[in-house]
């Protein structure tokens, strides 16, 4: 693996919650393995005041209760937290940015390294295009000397005209090249292991198809509910949250054409044709094809779990969705005609994300059936959590006659006892470290998956008549949401059926 050259990251929105447990922790394992430049800072900015020290002291608390290290080693930490400052200061004004920059000349004089950074926005989405500009009036975007990389975390935009607008901002301050979009479900080992089944595997590529498969199924279930974020889940929603980001750039993996080699606007490029070939969804159609719910209270296991509505920073009569099935189609050559259904939602019975292709059944039916109508082929990646891979076939009873078993051939990560699967914040961060994008969003992905959701932010917006269903919380959302799934008896493959099978922890 490349070292990086030596730069410092600047962090915006340190104080917060993604810096203590996504990426402080993440930084500590890079440094763990040994993947961090061989000089390197971290500048933590916010509102709040720290000293130095102070800043130190609940990075390495966030270390020791985040880290997904096995054992995290007091003097490793420490010796980590030796590379952290913090400053006070106000993202709109723009005279602190001047402040800023003779802070980062300095460090840089002090740990001897080019003025090499990268900026991370971990704040508010209103904060990103203020911070961009002010960074840009104080001479901190221009490359003369150094690189200067932008990470933009999701939501980018909250529609098509305001990630438009984004988007529009940033490229006259900043190149598109220096900007870093994260989508976090890209980072995942597992989601980039879609790519290797299908491309590094001759078997799957003839099957890889309308002619062989039935339909395609995705799943991102949330046992959790909104975890005190209520106030920007309320103005957000599941479709914002996770189909227009996390969801469809699945679907841009698990459907794109085989790409012409591993540069990051190969496969971008490859992404892209995928999200302008799917069928936009007409207005008028959205209640046939997209069901939201929202979960209402419900005691889980002995537990009172309260009803959205009465989550902290939700409104009491909000029509916000924590629940989102959609079906539509691709239309390209290799995708015609297969309906894809996503779904996701929180408050779910378990915590999994997977990816399901459904073989056609055999045109014959010669045996004695265990599953009825279904087909007994599919193909289901795992995404989370017990992460692996799994063919579902059928079999001969072992004994008389020609009974037939549905079985599992199966991989489990876990398995690999020698390796960690690396947290996705670690290889984002690295990726961003040594210049490679490929597994960030560009432009022109956000605005076309922008362009897709459009017609059901507008149909939900102007027409409220649209139903939203109410779920128990700690069911699998809407009991309707299987009249989507086109066939006789079809439904959505459930991991478990219901909590009780086995509530949080849910076997490939
Ligand atoms: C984030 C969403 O992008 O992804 C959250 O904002 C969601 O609402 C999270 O909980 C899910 O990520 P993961 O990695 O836990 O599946």
């Amino acid at each position: 693996m490349e070292n990086p050259a030596n730069l410092v990251l600047v962090i915006f929105g340190a104080s917060g919650d993604l810096t203590s447990r996504k990426l402080i922790p993440a930084l500590f394992s890079l440094k763990v393995q040994k993947l961090l430049p061989e000089k390197f800072a971290i500048l933590g900015v916010g509102r709040t005041s720290f000293t130095d020290n102070e800043f130190r002291r609940k990075m390495r608390e966030s270390i020791i209760s985040f880290s997904e290290e096995k054992k995290p080693e007091l003097n490793q930490i420490d010796q980590f937290a030796e590379c952290l400052n913090y400053v006070a200061m106000d993202n709109a004004i723009p005279a602190d940015f001047q402040k800023l920059r003779g802070i980062l000349l300095a460090t840089g004089k002090n740990y001897d390294m080019a003025p090499n950074y990268i900026f991370y926005m971990a704040t508010p989405p209103s904060l990103y295009a203020v911070i961009s500009e002010n960074l840009a009036k104080a001479g901190l975007a221009d490359q003369s000397d150094g690189f200067r990389r932008f990470i933009i975390e999701k939501p980018f935009g909250y529609d098509l005209e305001s990630g438009r607008e984004l988007n529009k901002k940033l490229h006259s301050l900043i190149s598109e090249t220096q900007i870093y979009r994260i989508d976090h479900y890209l980072g995942k080992e597992t989601v980039q292991n879609v790519l290797v089944t299908r491309f590094a595997n001759g078997i799957f590529e003839p099957l890889w198809n309308r002619n062989y498969i039935h339909r395609v199924e995705i799943t991102s279930a949330e046992n959790i509910g909104v975890e005190g974020r209520g106030g920007y889940y309320d103005s957000s929603g599941a479709l914002r949250d996770m189909v227009q980001n996390h969801l469809l750039q699945m679907v841009g993996l698990t459907a794109m054409e085989p790409p012409s080699s591993l540069e990051p606007d190969a496969i971008r490029n490859e992404i892209l044709k995928v999200f302008q070939s799917l069928q936009p969804v007409r207005e008028a159609d959205v209640p046939k094809q997209v069901l939201r719910g929202q979960y209402t209270g419900s005691t889980i296991r002995g537990e009172c779990v309260p009803g959205y509505r009465y989550e902290k920073g939700v409104s009491k009569d909000s029509r916000t969705e924590t629940f989102v099935a959609v079906k539509f189609f691709i239309n390209n050559w290799r995708w015609g005609g297969v309906p894809f259904y996503i779904r996701t939602g929180k408050r779910l019975p378990t915590r999994v994300t997977e990816i399901v292709i459904h073989f056609k059944m055999t045109p014959h039916h010669l045996f004695q059936r265990e599953i009825g109508a279904v087909s007994s082929n599919q193909l289901i990646i795992r995404i989370q959590p017990d992460e692996g891979i799994l063919l579902k076939f059928d079999m001969k009873d072992p004994g008389s006659g020609f009974n037939v078993k549905n079985v599992n051939m199966d991989f489990h990560y876990r398995d690999l006892a020698d390796m960690r699967v690396p947290a996705a914040y670690e290889r984002l961060l690295y990726d961003v470290m040594i210049g490679d994008s490929t597994l960030f969003s560009r432009d022109d992905e956000v605005e076309t998956a922008w362009k897709f959701i459009e017609p059901v932010q507008k149909a939900w917006a102007n027409n409220p008549a649209i139903k939203i269903y109410g779920y128990p919380a700690g069911t699998w959302g809407p009991s309707v949401s299987n009249d989507l799934i086109e066939g006789c008896g079809l439904t959505w493959r459930y991991p478990c059926k219901n909590l009780s099978d086995d509530g949080l922890y849910c076997e490939l």
